[in-house]
Order: C-alpha cells, then sequence, then structure tokens
C-alpha cells in the first residue's frame, strides 16, 4: 500500500535577535509546530558583519541597511530549516507584511510586533532565496 505524498519542500528562517531577547522564541516556534511544519534543523547562534552581509546581499546598498545590521548582529538568533508542503509561501503568509504596525492580525509580526526593522522573523521568499539562504546557514545540510 502506497500514499502519493507532496514533495516536501524546506524554508530557511531566522528567529531574529528581538524574538530570543523579548522570551518569544517557544510562542514563534510553536505556531510552527502547530501548523505541522517540520522543525529540520535549530541552531542558536549570533551574526557577525560578514554573516549578514551575505544573508542580507540584496539590501547592503539601502539605506535601512547599517540600523538592520546592527540590529541582526545585536544577539543571538535561532535559524531554523523548516520543512513542509509549500512551506515557503505558507510561512510567508504566517509571519506577515515587513512592518509590524501594518502585518495583519493573526500573523507573527501582526500580533507580536510594532516595527519595521525589530519584526521578529526572517523567512525565505522564493525557493531561489531558500535554495540561496539554506547552503548559508546550514552548508552541512546539502539541502
Ligand atoms: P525585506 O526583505 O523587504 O522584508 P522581509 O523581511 O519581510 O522579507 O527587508 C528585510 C528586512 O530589512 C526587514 O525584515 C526589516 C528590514 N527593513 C528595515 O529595517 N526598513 C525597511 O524600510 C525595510 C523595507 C526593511
Amino acid at each position: 500500500y502506497t500514499v502519493s505524498t507532496p514533495p516536501t519542500e524546506r524554508t530557511l528562517v531566522l528567529v531574529k535577535p528581538d524574538a530570543v531577547r523579548r522570551g518569544l522564541l517557544g510562542e514563534i516556534l510553536g505556531r510552527f509546530e502547530r501548523k505541522g511544519l517540520v522543525v529540520e534543523a535549530l541552531v542558536l547562534r549570533t551574526m557577525d558583519a560578514a554573516m549578514a552581509d551575505q544573508h542580507y546581499a540584496d539590501h547592503v546598498d539601502k539605506d535601512f541597511y547599517p540600523p538592520l545590521k546592527d540590529f541582526m548582529t545585536s544577539g543571538p538568533l535561532a535559524a531554523l530549516v523548516l520543512s513542509g508542503d509549500t512551506v515557503i509561501d505558507v510561512v510567508r503568509a504566517m509571519i506577515g507584511a515587513t512592518d509590524g504596525r501594518k502585518a495583519a492580525a493573526g500573523t507573527i509580526r501582526g500580533d507580536l510586533a510594532l516595527s519595521n526593522r525589530e519584526n521578529l522573523v526572517h523567512a525565505s521568499d522564493s525557493p531561489e532565496s531558500a535554495k540561496r539562504e539554506l547552503s548559508l546557514w546550514f552548508p552541512e545540510l546539502s539541502l
């Protein structure tokens, strides 16, 4: 007896330093677990400047990047690999709009953030960015 299962997709999520400082790691991980997503890898790590520049390669020239870099390197964050059916889009919907003041209620940012910078969570926004970010954060997993 065999069942066809949807191909599993993976995404890279960062629970940012503001979330760890505020004690929201469990709350945020719990939302992903209750949704039915699988935590395949999880590490606490403090980003250094070089890692920030690589992770935010698309943003390094933007005006908002210097304070963003200071924030992202300000303390430990949790990097995780999540998997599940269409997990990239599912997690983007769960985290909500970038600006916590505008993110819809019910989303992580909408419920828990009030800032356009300290917005608790990063998640890959496309298959291409997931591939790039997973290999940057978890090179040993050959995802
Ligand atoms: P972006 O990729 O546009 O958003 P998202 O995290 O929702 O994919 O921006 C990356 C991060 O940069 C964002 O999470 C917070 C920060 N940021 C600012 O600090 N100011 C801004 O004006 C924007 C657009 C982003």
